[in-house]
């Protein structure tokens, strides 16, 4: 597909299976013909307290947002390495530094990410490949408003910046990263939260 004289390729990917994710990395270089960016966005957002938070929704959490980071990262950064440059951003959360209840599978997940993030920035920064985090704040995406619209009435309030924050806030961050403008910034986490937090 192409759109606006860019070439587009699109699939469907489980990032918690080792065969989706490699298949998806050998698609992409196939159609495409490089990989300079990942961003793994992929996550899922269970609103359970831990008296309810069985070992299945844990696995599940656990799979799709740290495994799954794990997994995209294993099929793609040996292009990246091959080419010597690329630029990986990790979504983690701004909960991951607040005091946030009913999230502990998530929380856990997205400090894992974050973990995950500055060991890996070790191990590919001589081969030109950069890996940071974006923390966003509660975002107004139709997935979050699903699972709780209250919470929107209170957070943007502590932030900062007290207003509820759009998808669109945090391109500019992401593109940030995914650009040669950040070559030197690595194994970082950038909160993009209104200024909630102080990381
Ligand atoms: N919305 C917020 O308030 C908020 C705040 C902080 C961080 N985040 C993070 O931002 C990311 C996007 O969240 P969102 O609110 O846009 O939710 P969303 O539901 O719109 O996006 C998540 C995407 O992940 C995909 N996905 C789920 N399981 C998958 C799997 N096994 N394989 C491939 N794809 C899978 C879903 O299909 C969906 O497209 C998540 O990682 C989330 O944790 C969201």
């Amino acid at each position: 597909m192409e759109a606006e004289g860019r070439k587009f390729y699109s699939a469907i990917v489980d990032v918690t299976s080792p065969e989706s994710t490699e298949k998806f990395a050998t698609d992409v270089v196939e159609n495409l013909g490089d990989v300079k960016v990942l961003v793994n966005n992929a996550g899922i957002y269970p609103w359970k307290p831990f008296s309810e938070t069985d070992f299945d929704t844990w696995r599940k959490v656990i799979g799709v947002n740290l495994d799954g980071t794990f997994l995209m990262s294993k099929a793609f950064v040996p292009i990246m390495v091959q080419n010597q440059y690329g630029r990986i951003v990790n979504v983690a959360s701004t909960t991951f530094f607040m005091n946030a209840q009913q999230m502990t599978a998530y929380i856990a997940s997205k400090g894992g990410i974050i973990g995950f993030t500055r060991a890996l920035a070790g191990e590919v920064g001589k081969d030109g490949v950069t890996v940071n985090v974006i923390a966003p704040g509660l975002t107004n995406t139709s997935t979050m408003k699903g699972v709780n619209e209250e919470i929107f009435e209170t957070l943007p309030n502590m932030q900062a910046i007290p207003r509820v924050i759009e998808p669109k806030d945090l391109v500019g961050v992401v593109s940030f990263l995914c650009s040669d403008d950040s070559a030197f910034v690595t194994g970082q986490t950038i909160v993009a939260d209104g200024g909630q937090v102080r990381n």
